[in-house]
Formats: structure tokens, sequence, C-alpha cells
């Protein structure tokens, strides 16, 4: 039975670890200035245009500078005609975010909204205060500058599903085009694919570093029968090792990719911590402007033609509501004067739900003493750092949460039809190969729940693959806390709400079994971990009931929130925007 001082001694063990790690980070930080200049970039980086220096109107504001803002106020500034303002909430990128290996690092810093979902009886449950953490990027580039860096177009039938359902030029033949403009392929063999393309901002390329148990778990996807392709070409069903927004091994954000190049056009503008407080609406209900604050001083800038609210799906529903446009009934009761009824705002939420603590142990092959996956304690030394400082190769070069990834078919999806119901993260690590200093952090587990999975195997050879949920049926939303603009929203996802959203992930961690079963990993002795979330132990491993109580227990976001501000033609009640992405 668990042990009741262990959750103490773990979470000491932790706290103690931590002054070691922050060392490393400064090291690196030190390293990067001095053998790095090609990652400080300072010449190309986006400069804060001066408070006093902004124009009183733009023919464009653009609201929120992440992964669709640099788009945006890249393609509108391209006409000289133009003049274009991108008001972002955050800072510039630092350096240390482009170093693949440090991802988890990020959530939880100073460039993470840090959201959380409400507390839920239901999901979440291992979590601090049973709610899951929401991290978003709050920096030029947004949440591509926190993001896991993984290039996956939606699937086919997803983008013919929009067009269908009466969003006039939605579909996968008219969306393609707009891929392959903005992709630059690296990888020569992909180079002269029809689903691929070169010359656009957006770099693409492997990771630079894998672990050699992803070529295991690989090998034991094709003895399962599954291809090893481009999941981004014709069929998406299979195996890949991971294509990632990568440049020469770093991160390519959308701001590297799109706003540096851009940034020094004289018709755009870039203002940083510009949070913006509201959308100002005329009495034709017409948006001629925004007002929003900079070092604490408040501002109006109006727009000619067009105010672009590109938040992301947690803030641009929040920042409609702000602005009196939502479910009148909720906005009155807030005190905010309703402009516009639009129900749909900040409903419809979907996310891709994820099993978490999926993990496996195995034996390491190696006899010499080499990791055969990532383990924290060997992963950062002096040796590590000077092939990254100065050879530009070696393990920091990893993305260790999905090295590879997999598309696969549950018994409740016809796999004839090429479109995969659930979605395999492929690890060459688990939460106990980094102490406790990563992973669980990032997500808020709690101690005991660390102690009891992790204590006993800490930094014994594992892997994970975790299995998400591509199409939840179920639907959460998200609701304004009060009518200030800074108080984070309330965020309601109703994960498994939907009864076969658990039926689908508990094959989905079935499809894993099978594959830690096969010949490739059997021959390293892959075997579960057997400790189970507290919570569930008294379920047998990995039965139905155990793998539905993990579920519920070890829940996870892999964090693609989206639909908040639903997309729809003129007959869609629960639609906001039109297929222009105009507010109806
Ligand atoms: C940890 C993590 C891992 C992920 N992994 C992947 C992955 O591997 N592959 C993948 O394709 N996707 C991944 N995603 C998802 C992907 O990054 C997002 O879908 C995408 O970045 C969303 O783009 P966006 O433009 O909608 O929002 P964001 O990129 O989040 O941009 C919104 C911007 O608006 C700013 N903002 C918000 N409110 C205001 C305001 N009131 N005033 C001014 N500015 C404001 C924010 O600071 C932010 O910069 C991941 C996301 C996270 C968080
Ligand atoms: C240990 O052995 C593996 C496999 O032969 C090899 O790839 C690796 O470089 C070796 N490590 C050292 C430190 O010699």
């Amino acid at each position: 039975m668990s042990n009741p001082l262990k959750p103490i001694v773990s979470s000491n063990r932790i706290l103690f670890g931590l002054l070691p790690g922050l060392g490393a980070m400064i090291v690196m930080r030190m390293a990067i200035h001095l053998y790095r200049p090609d990652i400080e970039d300072a010449e190309h980086r986006v400069r804060d245009h001066p408070f006093d220096k902004l124009y009183d109107c733009y023919d464009f504001i653009i609201v929120g500078g992440g992964s669709a803002g640099a788009v945006l106020a890249n393609r509108l500034s391209e006409n000289p005609d133009w003049t274009v303002l991108l008001l972002e909430a955050g800072q510039d990128e630092n350096v240390l975010s482009e170093v693949p290996v440090l991802f988890p690092i990020l959530q939880t810093s100073s460039i993470d909204w840090q959201f959380m979902t409400e507390p839920s009886d239901e999901y979440c449950l291992s979590m601090l205060q049973r709610k899951c953490k929401w991290p978003r990027g709050k920096v030029l580039g947004g949440s591509s500058v926190l993001n896991a860096m993984l290039y996956i177009r939606g699937n086919k039938k997803d983008y013919d599903a929009w067009a269908s359902m009466g969003n006039v030029g939605w579909s996968y033949k008219e969306v393609l085009p707009y891929f392959l403009k903005s992709e630059d392929m690296r990888i020569p063999y992909y180079q002269n694919d029809p689903y691929h393309s070169t010359g656009g901002y957006l770099t693409v390329d492997y990771f630079r570093f894998e672990h050699p148990i992803t070529r295991k778990i690989l090998e034991a996807g094709e003895q399962m029968g599954y291809k090893i392709l481009d999941v981004n070409g014709e069929y998406q069903t299979g195996f890949t090792h991971s294509h990632a927004t990568v440049r020469e091994g770093l991160r390519c954000s959308t701001a590297k990719a799109f706003l540096r190049p851009a940034s020094k056009r004289p018709n755009l503008h870039v203002s940083v911590h510009s949070l913006v407080e509201k959308v100002l609406i005329d009495e034709h209900k017409q948006a001629y402007g925004v007002k929003f604050v900079k070092n604490n001083y408040q501002r109006i800038i109006k727009a000619r033609r067009e105010v672009i609210l590109s938040a992301g799906a947690i803030q641009t529903p929040q920042l409609l509501m702000l602005s009196g446009i939502g479910d009148a009934e909720h906005l009155k009761e807030l005190g905010i004067y309703p402009v516009a009824n639009l129900p749909g705002v900040g409903q419809n939420l979907q996310d891709h739900v994820a099993m978490g603590g999926h993990s496996f142990l195995f034996e390491n092959p190696y006899t010499n003493g080499t990791d055969y996956c990532f383990n924290l304690r060997s992963a950062f030394s002096l040796g590590t750092l000077i092939d990254f400082a100065v050879h530009k190769k070696g393990n920091l070069y990893t993305m260790m949460e999905a090295e590879a990834m997999a598309f696969v078919n549950t018994k409740y999806q016809d796999a004839s039809e090429d479109y995969p119901d659930i979605q395999l993260f492929i690890a060459p690590t688990a939460d106990n190969m980094d102490g406790g200093l990563f992973g669980k952090r990032a997500n808020g587990l709690t101690d005991e729940t660390y102690a009891e999975l992790y204590e006993d195997i800490l930094y014994e050879s594992s892997f994970s693959i975790v299995p998400l949920l591509l199409r939840p049926k179920s639907r959460g939303y998200l609701k304004l806390r009060d009518a200030n603009p800074y108080s984070p929203p309330r965020i309601y996802p109703n994960y498994y709400s939907h009864p076969d959203d658990v039926k689908v992930m508990i094959e989905g961690a079935r499809i894993v079994q099978a594959i830690v079963d096969q010949p490739a990993l059997k021959a390293i002795k892959s075997r579960p971990n057997p400790s189970r979330n507290p919570g569930c132990e008294h379920h047998e491993l990995m039965s139905a009931e155990h793998l539905e109580c993990q579920a519920r227990h070890h829940t996870l976001t892999i964090y693609h929130p989206v639909g908040t501000c639903a997309m729809g033609p003129a007959s869609d009640p629960g639609a906001v925007v039109d297929p222009r992405l105009r507010v109806c």
C-alpha cells in the first residue's frame, strides 16, 4: 500500500532539484549569448513601435500577434498602400524558447497566460484543485512560441466537412494552396511532393535529434501493419517521424517566420505590451477602433477598414464579450451593455483531450551507460551544452514529448475512410525521467499522484505513448468571470461529457497496448508502469475501468482549444462569424 510520507519526500526532492535546474538555464542563456548570435538574431528582431509615434488611425488593426496575427500582419502589409497596426499583449520572444528541449519549461513562465479550467468532478482529477492547466502564449508569436512545433494539417475530411456545412471556400482542395504558400519544406525527400512546397516563410524539417527508443516504437508500428508515411500527404493513417516548424533545428515561431521579415516595412507598426480592453463599435454596429493599454497609458486608435481579432480561442471570445457581443443575458448579468446578442460566442469549445500517465518501462539495450531514451539527469551536461552551442547538434535539439506520432483507427472508426479517430504522441520519455521538474509542474499533477506513479521508478528507462481524441463529441464553453478585461475567463471544457468519448479513448489505450506488445518492444521487455493514479488503485491494470479512471484522473489537454467563435453560414444559429470570418 502507498506510504503516506512518499508525497512529502517526493515534493522535497523536487524542490531541491529546482536550483540546479535554474543554474542550468542561466548557463544555457550565457552560452547562447556567447556562441549563438544566430539565435539572438539581433538584426532581424521585431522592434516595438514607440507609443507616442503610433498613428491615430490605421487601415487595419490586428489584435493579438500570435500564430494567426503574425501571418495577417505580414500578408496585409505586403500592400504598401495599407497601414497596419499589430497590438500584442506580451513581449518579444526570448532566446530560450528557441531550444526545442526546453519546451516544457515555457509553460507556467512569464510568456504563458497560465489559464486554468474550472474544477470538475469528472475530469482533471489528478490535478491540483481538480483544474487542468491551459497554457497560451503571451508573446509575439503567441502559442507558436510555446507549442511543441509539430507540423500537422487537419485531415482532408475535416475541411471538406466545413465546406459541406455551407462554409464556401474551405474545402481541402481550396485550403491546400495556402498551406503550400506558407511552407518552406527543408526535408529533401518532400521538396518536390505535391503536398509540400519550398520558398514560403514557414520552415518545416525533422527535429535534429531522435532518441533510439523512438525508432523501436516506429518499428513496432510497422510490425502492427501500419505504414511509416507523411501524415500531411495523400493518406493520414500511419506512423511518422515528426515534421516540425523548426529552422536549423531551432523553433520557428510565426514571429520568426512571418514578423521578422516584415518588421522593417514602414507601413507595419508593431506594439508589444499592449493589451486591448475593448473593441469600439458605432451605432451602425460597425467596429471603428480599439481601446488598449500600454505601460498604464490608455489609448484609442481607429481603424479605417477593419479591426481583426486574432487573440486566440480563449481571448477572442473574451474580447467580443467585453465589447458587448455575446449572449445578451450573460453580458447584462455582468453589467456589460449588449451591443449584439450573439449567443454562440464562447460556446462550442472543443479540445484534443488526451490520456496522460500512459507510460511504459523497458530495459535499456545499451550496456555502456548511454541512455536509450530522454533522461533529465544526463540530458544537461557540459558535453551536451558544448554540442549544442558549438557543434549545433545533440540531444538539446530533441522535442521529447513527441519525436514521432501516429494516426490510428479504433473499432468505432471505419479504417478504409482514412479518417483516424485517435492520434498517438510518441515520447521517448515519461514523467519519471525528469524527476518531476518538467511534466509534473506543466500539467499541475498533485504531489500524491506524482509520488505514487513515479517515485519508485525514477530515471528507469521509460517511454510514453499518449492517445488523444481527434474528434471529441463533448462540447464545452467559456464565460466571462466579470467585466474586468484582466480577469481570466471561466473555462469549462466538459471533457468526456459525451459517453462516446470515453469509449474511444479506452480503445485508443488498447491500441497503445497492442503496439507495446509487438516484438520490437517486447525484445526490450517493455511493460506498463504497474502503479496506478491515486483513486484508480482498486482497478485491475489496463482493464476498461482502469483506463476510464485514468482518463478522468490523468486528463491532459493537447493544447488545441477551438470552436469558440464558430464559423457558419447565415442559417446557422450558433455561428459567430460568416465563412469570410466577419462577425455576423
Ligand atoms: C503548449 C502548447 C503546445 C502546442 N503544440 C502544438 C503543436 O505541436 N503543433 C500545433 O500545430 N499546434 C500546437 N499547439 C496549438 C497552437 O500553438 C495554437 O493552436 C495556435 O498557436 C493558436 O494560434 P492563435 O493565433 O489562434 O492564438 P495564439 O497563437 O495563442 O495568439 C493569440 C495572441 O493574442 C494575444 N492576446 C490575447 N488577448 C489579447 C488582448 N486582449 N490584447 C492584445 N493581445 C492579446 C496573446 O498574447 C497571443 O500572443 C500547442 C499549443 C500550446 C499552448
Ligand atoms: C554505447 O553503445 C551504443 C550502441 O553501440 C553507441 O551508439 C554509443 O555511442 C555508446 N556510448 C558510448 C559512450 O560509447
